[in-house]
């Protein structure tokens, strides 16, 4: 069984249509990706699949329950998790409060509640914080642990975002262009990481413009133009379609966000 299915998603903006009749599956432990030019609608699934935005049709379905609609914090206790399309860390706590954040719901909004209410148990901190370094340690950032996260490298933080959303458990991980503003050696160490994660059995959508990394890591893409699937395959068999080189304007380069 398919871990995620979308199925005939719309949404509109208005008089835009972000994206129409959007349908495909994700296997379970793969790593999906999700190209398109700029404005295609990528970032709008993602939105629809982890519930920041609401489709205008159509249906989620997560494990072969219906997901449509449902809040964020409910899919992240179901074991969706995200990053954005901006990079979204908080500057001026440490690396690994970042990815405690990320443990809370991990352990559950009872503990969330108990911390905010009544401040956090030795117990129940040391072992969020114990999680947290292991967390940090499994992407090589554990030299930065206690470093304001806005002081770690462009890079770093990308990678620390990625690690507080693996903090929440995820079954499925959504990043949003991960690799954007990396250099060549961050962007093989991301590559790597993703390679990690799926290893772990985590399935990852990867939505990303850089085709070395699509190329490289995907095991299977759709293609997204003007908010409409116009090819899904292996990345060999993507790469060879014609429509979506047109789509692109693609050369032997590749493609051109
Ligand atoms: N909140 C919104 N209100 C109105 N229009 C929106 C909103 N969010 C996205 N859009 C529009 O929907 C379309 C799809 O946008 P989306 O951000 O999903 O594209 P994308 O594929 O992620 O592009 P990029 O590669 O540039 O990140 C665009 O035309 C965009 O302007
Ligand atoms: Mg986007």
């Amino acid at each position: 069984m398919s871990l995620l299915q979308v199925k005939r998603i719309t949404k509109h903006f208005g008089g835009l249509t972000a994206l129409s009749d959007l349908s495909f599956s994700v296997e379970e432990g793969k790593v999906f990706g999700l190209i398109g030019p700029n404005g295609a609608g990528k970032t709008t699934l993602l939105n629809i699949i982890s519930g920041f935005l609401k489709a205008t049709s159509g249906n989620i379905i997560l494990q072969g329950k219906s997901i449509t609609g449902c809040h964020p914090h409910i899919l992240a206790s179901r074991g969706i998790s995200r990053t954005f399309q901006n990079g979204q860390i908080f500057g001026n706590m440490t690396a690994l409060e970042n990815v405690m954040v990320g443990c809370h719901i991990r352990f559950g909004g009872e503990f969330l509640n108990a911390a905010l209410q009544t401040g956090w148990s030795r117990r129940q901190e040391g072992e969020i914080r114990q999680v947290s370094v292991e967390i940090l340690a499994s992407m090589g950032l554990q030299a930065w642990a206690q470093e304001p996260a806005d002081s770690l490298p462009f890079g770093l933080q990308r990678l620390l975002e990625i690690a507080r959303g693996v903090a929440t458990k995820p079954r499925l991980l959504l990043l949003d262009e991960p690799a954007a503003g990396l250099n060549r050696e961050e962007k093989e160490r991301l590559t790597l990481e993703i390679a990690r994660l799926r290893c772990q059995g985590i399935t990852i959508i990867l939505v990303e413009h850089d085709m070395d990394v699509v190329m490289s890591i995907c095991d299977r893409l759709v293609v997204l133009n003007y908010g409409q699937k116009i090819a899904e395959g292996t990345p060999e068999e993507v790469q060879k379609d014609r429509e979506v080189v047109a789509a692109y304007l693609g050369d032997e380069d590749g493609f051109h966000a």
